[in-house]
């Protein structure tokens, strides 16, 4: 099908053109939940030196929710959204002394998880236990937009259930977390908001906006 063969050309993309990111290399839970809060208002290149540093002083769940709360803060600083460090300090000891130290193992239990959202929640259960659950946030908005030409205004509130529902039925279900980084790679490398790789992309023959010289109006995004 269509969808079939859109996530085999984003795959072999990816293998042969992946970011070496150092939680791509673990498949423990703590460190890809560490991951995605500090990611989740910060690049990656400011994010890369905040998460060697919390995952050598924490490098388990243990050892972060016996943290003192100060020292952890003081870790956190020059990263901003300071909620999201609480949280993250909250969630360690609540998993540690509430949950006999099991890392929630599911979607709908990591969204119970403060600072978790669907997003994040995607990103760990199919990162860490395969969870069939597709990321979606700018580059997957992007990159669908182009693709499959979607014109729904991206900040609209039907955007993101529209993406999503699109975005589930495309991804593979025998390899979601590879399906989900390389959307994320695929949007930050490739198919870039300005300039993006057109003349290189696998897709090109089949993108829509390509097709039709829309790419720069793809996605829409009407300010509010
Ligand atoms: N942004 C959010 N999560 C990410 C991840 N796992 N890799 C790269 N960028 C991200």
């Amino acid at each position: 099908t269509e969808y079939q063969a859109f996530s085999h050309q984003i795959l072999t993309w990816y293998r042969e053109n992946p970011r070496d990111l150092p939680w791509r290399g673990t498949d423990d839970p703590y460190k890809i939940w560490l991951s995605e809060i500090i990611l989740q208002q910060t690049r990656v290149a400011q994010g890369l030196p905040y998460y060697y540093a919390f995952s050598e002083t924490y490098p388990t769940i243990k050892d972060l929710a016996l943290a003192p709360e100060e020292e952890v803060l003081r870790l956190w600083q020059g990263l901003g959204y300071y909620s999201r460090a609480r949280n993250l300090h909250a969630c360690a000891k609540s998993i540690w002394f509430e949950m006999d130290g099991e890392f929630p193992n599911t979607y709908d239990k990591l969204l119970k998880l403060k600072g978790v959202g669907s997003y994040t929640a995607s990103a760990i259960a199919s990162f860490a236990y395969g969870e069939v659950k597709a990321v979606v946030d700018g580059n997957v908005f992007r990159v669908l937009a182009r693709y499959f030409g979607i014109e729904t205004d991206i900040a609209s509130s039907k955007a993101k259930k529209e993406f999503e529902a699109l975005a589930n039925q495309i991804i593979p279900k025998d390899q979601p977390g590879e399906f989900n980084q390389a959307m994320m790679d695929f949007g930050a490398r490739l198919c870039t908001p300005k300039n993006p790789g057109c003349e290189s992309c696998p897709l090109k023959a089949s993108c829509f906006a390509l097709q039709y010289n829309i790419v720069s109006d793809l996605p829409v995004k009407i300010n509010k």
